[in-house]
C-alpha cells in the first residue's frame, strides 16, 4: 500500500527540490512568516501548552518551515534537503558520518530491553506484529529495531547507491512495517528496498483527509509504534490526535519515543505530559544522539553533543 505517493523515482533519480544549502550543513533558506502553529482543534493540547508557559494563541515552539514543509526549531539544524533525496546515501554521509549519528544504537538497546521480549512472545504464538515507524525517513530506525542492525551496519548498508538497494540483515521477527513520513522520496526508497511493507505519505501537521485517516488507522492497528527524532517536528495537536488513536485501541501495545536535548525543551515537556496522560510509562534511557552541527554549536555555546531521552510507554488495557 502506498497512500498518496506523488512520484516514485529510481534510486539514482533526483529529487525535484534542491535547496541552496545542498551539499553543506548550512540551514535551508526559510520563508518568512511561516511555521507557526496554525490549528488547535484539541482543547487539552492548548491547556498543555499553557501549563508549559505558552499563553493561548502563541506558537508552541519557534519552529520554521523549510522548503519541504518540515518545521524545525530555529536553533536546530535543518536537514530537509537530505530527507528528500532519492536514496539514503546523503543521510549516511552528512548525518550518520559527519555528525556521529549514534542514536539508533541506543534506540535498539532500549527496544531490546523493554519491548523485544514481548514481541518475541507474540511471534512465538504465531502472530505477525504490526509495526508503525512514524516520521520514518529512509528507515534507519526500522533497520535498527526490526532488522537488529547497528549504526555501523546501517553505515555499511547505505554507503552507496548499489549497497543501499536492500537491507544487509533480515528481520529479526515476523512483522508488517508501515512507514509514515512527509517525504515521498524517502518512503519510495524504503518501500522499494523492502524496509517498509506499506507507506503513508502525510504532512502530519496538516494531513489531507485520506492521509489523516490512513495514519490514524495505522496507529489504531499498531502493536508497536516507533517515533524517534520525530515528535520535535510535530505540533502538539497533531501528536495528540495520533496518540489518542494509538491509546484507544483495545489491545496491548508499545510506543518507543525519544526527546532531543537541548532543542525545544518546553515543547518536549508538554509532549511528555501529554503521553503520560494517555499511556503507562514503562522505562527510559539517557544517551548521546549526535554531535551538534556548527550552526547548533553557535546556538548552544560550549555544547558538543545533542543528547537523547528514550522513553517506552504502553497502552492501558
Ligand atoms: C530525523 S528524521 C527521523 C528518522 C528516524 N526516525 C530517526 O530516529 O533517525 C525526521 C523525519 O521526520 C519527517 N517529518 C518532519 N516533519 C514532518 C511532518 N510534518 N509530517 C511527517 N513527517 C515529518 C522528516 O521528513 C524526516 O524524515
Amino acid at each position: 500500500m502506498f497512500i498518496k505517493i506523488q512520484t516514485v523515482r529510481s534510486l539514482e533519480g533526483h529529487a525535484p527540490v534542491r535547496p541552496e544549502s545542498m551539499g553543506t550543513l548550512l540551514p535551508c533558506r526559510r520563508r518568512r512568516g511561516q511555521g507557526f502553529a496554525k490549528i488547535a482543534p484539541f482543547e487539552s493540547s492548548l491547556d498543555l501548552l499553557q501549563r508549559a508557559g505558552c499563553p493561548r494563541g502563541m506558537s508552541d515552539t519557534n519552529r520554521k518551515s523549510g522548503t519541504t514543509g518540515v518545521k524545525t526549531d530555529e536553533k536546530k539544524q535543518h536537514f530537509d534537503d537530505i530527507y528528500i533525496e532519492p536514496n539514503p546515501v546523503a543521510f549516511k554521509e552528512r548525518i550518520i558520518d559527519a555528525l556521529d549519528y549514534v542514536s539508533d544504537d541506543f534506540n535498539r538497546a532500549t527496544f531490546d530491553r523493554l519491548i523485544k521480549p514481548w514481541c518475541e512472545d507474540r511471534v512465538a504464538n504465531g502472530e505477525t506484529l504490526k509495526i508503525v515507524d512514524l516520521c520514518c525517513c529512509f528507515g534507519n530506525t526500522t533497520l535498527a529495531l526490526v532488522n537488529g542492525m547497528t549504526v555501523d551496519g546501517i553505515r555499511a548498508n547505505w554507503k552507496d547507491v548499489d549497497s543501499c538497494r536492500a537491507p544487509l540483515k533480515p528481520r529479526r521477527f515476523s512483522a508488517v512495517v508501515t512507514g509514515i513520513d512527509i517525504s515521498g522520496p524517502a518512503l519510495a526508497y524504503g518501500k522499494e528496498a523492502g524496509i517498509f511493507d506499506q507507506v503513508i505519505e502525510a504532512d502530519l501537521n496538516a494531513p489531507s483527509p485520506e492521509a489523516k485517516e490512513a495514519a490514524e488507522r495505522a496507529m489504531t492497528e499498531a502493536d508497536v509504534v516507533i517515533s524517534t527524532a520525530s515528535l520535535v517536528y510535530l505540533d502538539l495537536p497533531a501528536i495528540e490526535g495520533l496518540i489518542d488513536r494509538f491509546a484507544d485501541a483495545p489491545k496491548e501495545g508499545f510506543l518507543l519515543v525519544n526527546f532531543l536535548n537541548p532543542f525545544a525543551l518546553e515543547k518536549a515537556d508538554a509532549t511528555k505530559r501529554l503521553l503520560l496522560e494517555k499511556l503507562d510509562f514503562v522505562g527510559s534511557t539517557a544517551s548521546r544522539h549526535r554531535r551538534l552541527s556548527p550552526l547548533e554549536r553557535e546556538n548552544y555555546p560550549g555544547e558538543e553533543w545533542a543528547l537523547l531521552e528514550l522513553w517506552v510507554l504502553r497502552r492501558r488495557v
